[in-house]
C-alpha cells in the first residue's frame, strides 16, 4: 500500500549527503554553508538537539522547511545566529534585559523572543510580528553560522511531532531525502530543546515558555542586582497559558510506543502494570536504582536527571526499534533540568499516568 509513495519520494526528494566533522577539521562546513546560501536545507548538530536549517533571508527555503518536516505553516520557527552583532538586522526595540540574557547565556541553549524588524520574511515567524532568536554553542553549529552571512532558520530535526534528534542516527531516520546535507556531529550535549523565554516591552516581565537546560532560576540570578523582575512560567500560570508560543499546542516529542509516566515505581508498582498490560512490549526508563526488575523488561537506567535529558529521546528512538509497545517512564522532581525533563514526559505521554 505504501508502494506508490515510496517510489514518488525516490524520485522527486533530492539526494541527502552526509558531511561528517570530527575533531576541530570545520572545512567541510564551507559547503554546507554555500548549499544554505544558495536555498537548501541543512541539518546541523547543536548543543540541544539536531536543527534542520535554512537560509532565514530566503523565503522559499524556509517554506521548503516546513514541507520536509510536515509542519504546520502556523508554527514559527527560531533564527540561529553566530553572535549578538547579528542580532540588529532581525529585532529592534531589544530590551536591556535581553541583552543580559545573551550575554549570560550565549552562546547557549537558550533562546529569546524578540520584535521582529519587518525586512524578516513573514515565513519565518509564521506571521507573528515577533522572532525567537538564538546563538548556539555548539562548534560545528558555531563554525557553520561563522561561514554564512545570513541567519539560519531551524527548528529541530524531526518530523513534525516526534522527538526531536539528538544524534546523527536519529536526524538522517527522520530528514534522509528531505535534506541536502546532514552533518554529523555527534550526540548532543544537552538533549532537550533550548529554553525560549519572552519579554514584556519594557523587558520587567520574562516569561518562560518552553523549558530547558538554561532554568528560570538561573535567569533569577543573572538578573540579580539589575533591577525589579519577574519571572514567570507559561506552564503555570492560567492566564498565561494562552498559546503564546504557537508550538505549545501541537502535540510533541511523542515516540511510536505508547508513553505512560509513574511517579515513585516500585517493584511492586511495576509487577502490577506489567500484569494489567500482559502481552505488550513494555520498557522502563527510570533514575532510581530498583533492584529485582521483571526480566521481560527492556530497562534503561540514567544516573543523573542531566543524563535523564541527554538520553530521554534516543531512548524514544532506540525503544521504537525495538517495537516497544509501552514506555513507562519514572516521574523525576521538578526542579533544575527536571522540570524541561517532566514537560517533555507530559507532552510525549499526552498526560497519561500509572
Ligand atoms: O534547541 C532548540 O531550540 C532547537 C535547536 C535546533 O535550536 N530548535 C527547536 O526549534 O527546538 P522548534 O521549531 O522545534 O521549536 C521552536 C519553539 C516552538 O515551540 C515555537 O512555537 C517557538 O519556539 N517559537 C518560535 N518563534 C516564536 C515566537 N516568535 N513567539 C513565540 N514562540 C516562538
Ligand atoms: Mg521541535
Amino acid at each position: 500500500m505504501n508502494r506508490p509513495l515510496l517510489i514518488k519520494r525516490k524520485i522527486i526528494m533530492p539526494n541527502t549527503r552526509t558531511i561528517r566533522i570530527t575533531g576541530e577539521s570545520f572545512g567541510p562546513l564551507d559547503e554546507a554553508a554555500a548549499v544554505l546560501k544558495n536555498g537548501g536545507l541543512v541539518v546541523f548538530p547543536t548543543e540541544t538537539v539536531y536543527g534542520i536549517g535554512a537560509n532565514a533571508n530566503d523565503e522559499k527555503a524556509v517554506r521548503s522547511i516546513f514541507t520536509a518536516k510536515g509542519r504546520p505553516q502556523d508554527n514559527p520557527l527560531i533564527v540561529h545566529i553566530a553572535d549578538e552583532e547579528q542580532l540588529s538586522g532581525l529585532a529592534e526595540n531589544v530590551p536591556d534585559t535581553a541583552r543580559i540574557l545573551f550575554d549570560a547565556f550565549s552562546p547557549g541553549p537558550l533562546t529569546i523572543v524578540l520584535k521582529k524588524k519587518p525586512s524578516l520574511p513573514d515565513s519565518v515567524t509564521a506571521g507573528l510580528d515577533t522572532v525567537a532568536v538564538r546563538i548556539p554553542s555548539n562548534p560545528v553549529a558555531r563554525e557553520l553560522l561563522k561561514r554564512c552571512a545570513f541567519p539560519v532558520a531551524a527548528p529541530s530535526a524531526n518530523t513534525s511531532g516526534r522527538p526531536s534528534p539528538t544524534s546523527y542516527d536519529m536526524a538522517f531516520s527522520d530528514m534522509n531525502g528531505k535534506a541536502d546535507i546532514i552533518i554529523d556531529g555527534g550526540n548532543c550535549e544537552y538533549g532537550l530543546e533550548s529554553t525560549v523565554v519572552s519579554l514584556n516591552p519594557s523587558g520587567k516581565t520574562v516569561t518562560v515558555l518552553r523549558p530547558g537546560a538554561v532554568t528560570a532560576e538561573m535567569i533569577r540570578e543573572a538578573l540579580k542586582g539589575k533591577g525589579r523582575f519577574r519571572i514567570v512560567s507559561s506552564l503555570r500560570s492560567g492566564k498565561t497559558r494562552k498559546a503564546r508560543s504557537p508550538g505549545t499546542k501541537y502535540a510533541h516529542y511523542q515516540p511510536k510506543a505508547r508513553v505512560i509516566v509513574m511517579k515513585n515505581p516500585t517493584i511492586t508498582k511495576i509487577k502490577r502494570f506489567l500484569l494489567k498490560k500482559k502481552g505488550k512490549r513494555t520498557a522502563l526508563l527510570h533514575f532510581r536504582p530498583l533492584a529485582g526488575l521483571p526480566e521481560q523488561l527492556l530497562d534503561i537506567r540514567f544516573h543523573s536527571p542531566a543524563e535523564y535529558a541527554r538520553k530521554l529521546y534516543q531512548s524514544f528512538h532506540d525503544l521504537d526499534r525495538l517495537h516497544a509497545d509501552i514506555i513507562l517512564a519514572e516521574a523525576i522532581p521538578e526542579k533544575g533540568i527536571g522540570i524541561a525533563v517532566m514537560n517533555r514526559l507530559e507532552k510525549a505521554s499526552g498526560g497519561r499516568k500509572a
